[in-house]
C-alpha cells in the first residue's frame, strides 16, 4: 500500500560544500535527500572554509543557491572570537554549531567562557545545537539553565546521555535532543562487519555505542526529540586510508530504517512524523513547506547497496541490509522532485528557508 508522509526535515547534513566536493556537494547531497524522502537539510558549518563570517556563510549559500535541490538552511559554527559577528548574522542561518568534543573539522571550542559569549550574544529564539558528549553534554545544559535558554543536543548515543537529557527535561531544563540511525539500528559489536577489513569505516563520532546503550535510546524514545541523519560523507579511499574521517552518509537509509522498525513493532508512523516533521519544524523555526509530501510503498522490500546511492561518498554502513518500506514519490511544493528512482527537482529549486 502507499502511504503519505511529510516531507521528513533532517536537522543535520554535513553538504561538504565549500572546499570537499570530492566527498560530496549541494548536489549530490539535497538529491540523496529527496531520495530519502527528505525535503528540507539543515547543513553543518565544518567545511572548508568553516562557516563562521558573513564571507563565508555567503561562500556556502552561494553553492546551495546554485545547486540545491530541496529546501535547506545553513548553521553558522561558534569559533572564539565570533560571537558578536555570528549573533548579527543568526536570522540568516539555521542555528548555532557549537562543536565541543573532537571530531572532524577546525571548530571545538574547548575553553568555557567562549561558550558563554555565544550564549550570551545569540538570539534566544534562534537554535544553538551542541556536539557534546557525556560531561560536555552535561555542562552545556548547565549553560542552557544559566542562561535560560533552548539547546538541542546533537547525535545522543549513550544510555547515560539519554538519562541525563530525561533528568533534564523532568526538571523543565529548555534541552531538546536527536539521535542518528546508525545509533539506533547499530552497536559496536557491528563494527567488524561494516569493515570489512578496513577499520576505518567504523569510525564515526560520536562513536557506535554498546548494545545497552542502544536498547537505552529504544526504551526512551519519548525523550528524544528529532531524528537525524548526521549524513557525513567520506570517500570510501579516504575511509580505507592512513587517518580515515570518521563520519557514515546516512540521508537514503534513515526512513527506510525507520519504517522497518515499524514494521518490526519497535516504532510508529506517528512517532516518525513528530520526530522527523514536527518537532523539527518547532524546534528550528522553520516554515511548513505548502503542497509538500513523500509517498512510500510501505511493503516494498530492498536491500541497501551503496551502487544504487547518490550520495558521492560510495558506500554506507547498511550494505546488504534487507529494509521494508520505500520511497516511491516525492512532491515539494506543488512539483514532482523525485519519481521512482528519478530525480526531478533540477539544481536551484531548492530554497533557502532563511531568506
Ligand atoms: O562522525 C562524524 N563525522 N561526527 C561528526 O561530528 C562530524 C562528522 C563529519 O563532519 O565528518
Ligand atoms: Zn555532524
Amino acid at each position: 500500500m502507499t502511504i503519505r508522509l511529510p516531507g521528513l526535515i533532517d536537522p543535520h547534513v554535513h553538504v561538504r560544500e565549500p572546499g570537499q566536493t570530492h566527498k560530496e556537494d549541494w548536489d549530490t547531497a539535497t538529491q540523496a535527500a529527496l531520495a530519502g524522502g527528505v525535503t528540507t537539510i539543515l547543513a553543518m558549518p565544518n567545511t572548508k572554509p568553516p562557516i563562521f563570517d558573513a564571507a563565508t556563510l555567503e561562500l556556502a549559500l552561494g553553492a546551495a543557491k546554485a545547486k540545491a535541490r530541496c529546501d535547506y538552511a545553513q548553521y553558522l559554527g561558534a569559533g572564539p572570537i565570533n560571537a558578536a559577528e555570528a549573533a548579527r548574522l543568526a536570522p540568516r542561518a539555521a542555528g548555532l554549531k557549537m562543536y565541543l568534543d573532537s571530531t572532524f573539522g577546525e571548530l571545538r571550542l574547548d575553553d568555557m567562557t567562549f561558550w558563554m559569549q555565544h550564549f550570551q550574544a545569540w538570539p534566544r529564539n534562534l537554535p544553538i545545537v551542541a556536539h557534546s558528549e557525556s560531561r560536555s553534554m552535561a555542562a552545556i545544559i548547565l549553560m542552557a539553565a544559566l542562561y535560560d535558554r533552548p539547546v538541542h543536543i546533537a547525535h545522543v548515543s549513550l544510555r547515560e546521555e539519554i538519562l541525563l537529557i530525561k533528568a533534564a527535561k523532568e526538571r523543565g531544563l529548555p534541552v531538546t535532543c536527536e539521535v542518528t540511525p546508525h545509533h539506533l539500528f547499530l552497536t559496536k559489536e557491528d563494527i567488524p562487519h561494516i569493515s570489512q577489513g578496513h577499520p576505518g569505516r567504523g569510525e564515526v563520532r560520536p562513536r557506535l555505542a554498546s548494545k545497552a546503550d542502544v536498547d537505552a535510546l529504544w526504551q526512551n524514545l519519548d525523550v528524544i526529540d528529532c531524528f537525524a541523519t548526521d549524513h557525513a560523507p567520506h570517500t570510501l579511499a579516504e575511509k580505507d586510508g592512513e587517518n580515515p574521517p570518521p563520519g557514515f552518509p546516512g540521508l537514503e537509509t534513515m526512513l527506510s530504517l525507520l519504517l522497518t522498525a515499524v514494521n518490526d513493532g519497535r516504532l510508529t508512523l506517528d512517532e516518525i512524523i513528530q520526530k522527523c516533521v514536527l518537532n523539527p519544524r518547532r524546534i528550528f523555526c522553520l516554515p511548513e513547506q505548502p503542497e509538500t509530501w513523500v509517498e512510500v510503498d510501505e511493503n516494498a522490500r530492498w536491500e541497501i547497496r551503496a551502487a544504487d546511492l547518490r550520495s558521492r561518498c560510495g558506500w554506507t554502513p547498511f550494505e546488504g541490509w534487507r529494509v521494508r518500506g520505500r520511497v516511491t514519490r516525492v512532491v515539494l511544493r506543488g512539483r514532482e522532485a523525485f519519481k521512482d528512482g528519478e530525480i526531478l527537482a533540477e539544481p536551484g529549486y531548492g530554497r533557502n528557508l532563511r531568506e
